[in-house]
C-alpha cells in the first residue's frame, strides 16, 4: 500500500536509542516488506561529521549496519586519506530499508523513488536534529534530494560548503558506489577525496 510515511512510527521520546528501536517497526512505506531489517544510522552521538548515503545495500541489509559493504570500504579508505577520524563520524542513509529486485540468487539494488525518500525523511530529520553535526556530507543524488531538495544538482554544486545553520554546513559529493562503477576510477576517487578534504576543513 501507499506511502503513509514514517512520522507516525516516531517514538515519544526523541533520543538516538529510542529512534533506532522504533525504526525497527517502521512501515512508513512498502520497502520494509522485502528487506531483512531496518538499517538505522550508526556512530558517535556527538559526531562532528554526518555522512548520509542512499539506502542500505545487500550486505548492510544482512548485517544491520550502514556502509559495511564495498561502498563502505571505499568510504573508509577516503575518510582516512582525508584525515577524517571514523570515531568522529555518524553514518546513515536517506532511506533505511534495502530496495532490490531478485534476479536468480542475487538481489539487484534499485533506486528509491521520491515518495520513498519523503516517507523515510522523518528518521533522517530526527538524526540530524540530535547529532547536529558541524559538517553533513551528502553522498549522491538520493541524499541530496532528501536534504537539499529536488532541484539541487550534485554535479554542479559538489564540494561547495552550503550553510545549514550558523557554523554548520552541508557538502555534497558523489556516492562512493559511483566510484566503483566509474570507467575511470582513479579520477572519480580523486574528485571524491577532494570533496572530503573540503569537509575536513569545515569541522
Ligand atoms: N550504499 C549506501 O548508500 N549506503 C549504505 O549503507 C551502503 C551502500
Ligand atoms: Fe520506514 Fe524508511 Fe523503511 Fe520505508 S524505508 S519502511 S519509511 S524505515
Amino acid at each position: 500500500m501507499g506511502n503513509i510515511g514514517a512520522e507516525r512510527f516516531l517514538p515519544a521520546e526523541i533520543s538516538l536509542p529510542a529512534l533506532r528501536d522504533a525504526a525497527r517497526c517502521c512501515e512508513g512505506c512498502d520497502l520494509y516488506r522485502n528487506a531483512t531489517q531496518t538499517v538505522f544510522g550508526d556512530g558517535a552521538p556527538d559526531a562532528r561529521y554526518m555522512l548520509v548515503g542512499e539506502q542500505p545495500g545487500d550486505q548492510e541489509d544482512h548485517q544491520g549496519a550502514p556502509f559495511v559493504g564495498p561502498a563502505g570500504r571505499m568510504l573508509d579508505k577516503a575518510l582516512e586519506e582525508a584525515g577524517i577520524d571514523r570515531e568522529t563520524v555518524y553514518v546513515t542513509n536517506a532511506v533505511k530499508h534495502f530496495k532490490f529486485e531478485p534476479r536468480g540468487k542475487r538481489r539487484i539494488h534499485q533506486k528509491p523513488t521520491a515518495a520513498e525518500i519523503d516517507a523515510c525523511r522523518p528518521w533522517l530529520n530526527a538524526e540530524m536534529l540530535l547529532v547536529d553535526p558541524a559538517v553533513t556530507l551528502v553522498l549522491g543524488a538520493t541524499a541530496a534530494r532528501a536534504l537539499l531538495g529536488p532541484s539541487f544538482l550534485v554535479t554542479r554544486h559538489r564540494g561547495e560548503p552550503i550553510p545549514r545553520r550558523e557554523g554548520a554546513y552541508y557538502v555534497a559529493t558523489i556516492h562512493p558506489s559511483a566510484i566503483l562503477r566509474a570507467p575511470d576510477r582513479d579520477t572519480a576517487y580523486a574528485g571524491f577525496l577532494a570533496d572530503l578534504k573540503v569537509a575536513a576543513t569545515l569541522a
